[in-house]
């Protein structure tokens, strides 16, 4: 529910401060709504890890990644008085004293109103802590009624490896914390765009009625990037582009495009039906996958230019690894909407550019005069979440001049100007705005969770009862062959190799 609940007091603790998801995102955002007067009156910030010695160290390393980060906004007067509101602790995950000083610290803090205080944890830390750090915070009763008014549980992704990991994870964290105060972040939910297909599909009288398979041909989720895998070696390599992409943001993507009308658009009702999709979709037999799943993995590029090495090279990379940074799949979902429809998922890393989109093509079907020599081309609703954010609707019009030559044309919704690729930021600033609102639309229920998974592991037994390798890619190709035939073979093609930005251009 987007719930409009103010708070006076809030004490945000984030474990894993010195990391690089708090200090190039997490403070960021929260100092751009501070900026934005979009914090409580009384706020303070209390960052906890090992890594540094005490306040000053940590804010005088804070300051210039921050300033790094956010080379336009950054104002160091508003920092400062930004800087007073933070603090640190030199604290070790394990270590009871530690929690101790912790409790000492927030009751310090305190508000003296008791009507509106709210606390949120955030743990920006490696997974592995998380049942432990929740853990302590019990032990040390910083957790339940007493506290704040319930305080708030934020965790990042991977939520486990798999169903079963997933499910004892969630076992130990929902011991402690109630569904309603845990806040799985999937930062794709924060997209303006992503938050916005809801209200194109319900508001506008133009798309609901057609939004089946009677109108739809198929659909295309894609999202692919131009960057490796960093020195995320340690975690991608157990992940690999199904678990670390397709599991979470391409199914969140998917839920939305997908899910039934929703009674109101309350979070609850929007959850239901997000739920039923994923539950759907998770029941569904898979398609024939020996033809319907393609994995990649990239090469290295040796060229007089550049260097770029392989996957196997990769820090912290098995040199015989068979993880697949490349993953795209044909799926159905076998209900009365979409039945017969077929969805197309892909996403990789090193391709050719950064890009998030959605395409929906339409059913070809048109007057028998036009369909002789120039055959008109299919009307198409595009989504474009990142790079550029928008919605573009293409459709067949005359081509001006000429007696009969029809010409696909473009209507287009910018939503901003292009900006530049670090879309992220951005998004975790109306996350942590919906957080400490309360609004757990933008986060990730249990349940999407548990049946997304669901989903992901039937492909994965797939993949090792076969041994599937995936195929070799060139960085800053367009992906392995095998992607091609994935669509070929249905008489489609993928609509993010079409082009159609240099088209759109030209008319
Ligand atoms: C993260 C994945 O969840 O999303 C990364 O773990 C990926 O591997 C990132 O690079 C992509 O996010 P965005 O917002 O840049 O598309």
């Amino acid at each position: 529910m987007k719930s409009n609940e103010l708070i006076d007091s809030l004490q945000f603790v984030i474990f894993g401060a010195s990391g690089d998801l708090s200090q190039t995102k997490l403070i960021p955002s929260l100092y751009k709504l501070f900026k934005r007067g979009r914090l409580p009156e009384e706020f303070f910030l209390l960052g906890a890890d090992h890594h540094f010695e005490n306040r000053a160290k940590f804010l005088k390393n804070l300051s210039e990644t921050v300033r790094k980060t956010l080379p336009e906004t950054f104002e160091t007067a508003l920092w400062e008085k930004f800087a007073k509101k933070l603090d640190y602790l030199q604290l070790d995950f394990e270590d009871d004293e530690g929690y101790k000083e912790l409790s000492r610290k927030l009751d310090n803090k305190e508000s003296s109103s008791r009507s509106s205080r709210q606390r949120i944890y955030y743990l920006a830390t490696a997974p592995g802590f998380f049942p432990l750090i929740a853990e302590k915070l019990d032990n040390f009763s910083l957790t339940g009624a007493s506290v704040a008014g319930w305080p708030r549980l934020v965790i990042e992704k991977p939520f486990g490896y798999d169903l079963e990991s997933a499910v004892e994870f969630n076992r130990k964290i929902s011991r402690i914390f109630s569904e309603d105060n845990i806040y799985r972040i999937d930062h794709y939910l924060g997209k303006e765009m992503i938050q916005n297909i809801l209200t194109m599909r319900f508001a506008n009288m133009i798309f609901e009625p057609i939004w089946n398979k009677n109108y739809i041909d198929n659909i295309q989720i894609i999202s692919t990037e131009e960057q490796g895998i960093k020195s995320r070696g340690k975690y991608y390599d157990r992940s690999g582009a199904l678990r670390d992409m397709i599991q979470s943001h391409l199914l969140q993507m998917l839920a939305l495009i997908a899910m039934e009308s929703p009674a109101n658009m309350a979070t609850e009702s929007i959850l239901q039906e997000k739920i039923k999709l994923l539950k759907s979709l998770a029941e569904t037999p898979l398609p024939d996958l020996e033809n319907n799943l393609v994995l990649g993995q990239y090469s290295r590029l040796d060229g007089p230019e550049k260097y770029i090495p392989g996957y196997q090279e990769e820090e912290n990379i098995k040199s015989d690894s068979s993880t697949e940074t490349f993953a795209a799949v044909k799926i159905n979902i076998n209900n009365l909407r979409w039945r017969g429809v077929p969805i197309y998922l892909k996403t990789g890393k090193r391709l050719e550019k950064k890009n998030t989109k959605i395409f929906v093509q339409f059913k070809s079907d048109f007057h028998p005069s036009f369909l002789d020599n120039n055959e008109p081309e299919a009307n198409l609703l595009i989504i474009k979440v990142q790079p550029q954010e928008g919605v573009s609707l293409q459709f067949n019009a005359k081509k001006p001049g000429s007696q009969d030559e029809i010409v696909p044309v473009f209507m287009d919704f910018c939503n901003k100007a292009p900006r530049d690729l670090q879309s992220t930021p951005e998004a975790y600033e109306e996350l942590l705005a919906g957080l400490i609102r309360g609004d757990q639309s933008l986060f990730t229920h249990w349940m999407e969770v548990k049946n997304s998974w669901l989903f992901i592991d039937q492909l994965r037994e797939f993949i090792n009862t076969r041994e599937i390798k995936p195929e070799k890619y060139l960085p800053g190709s367009r992906g392995p062959e095998g992607m091609k035939r994935l669509v070929s073979q249905d008489q489609r093609r993928w609509w993010d190799n079409a082009d159609l930005e240099d088209k759109e251009e030209k008319l």
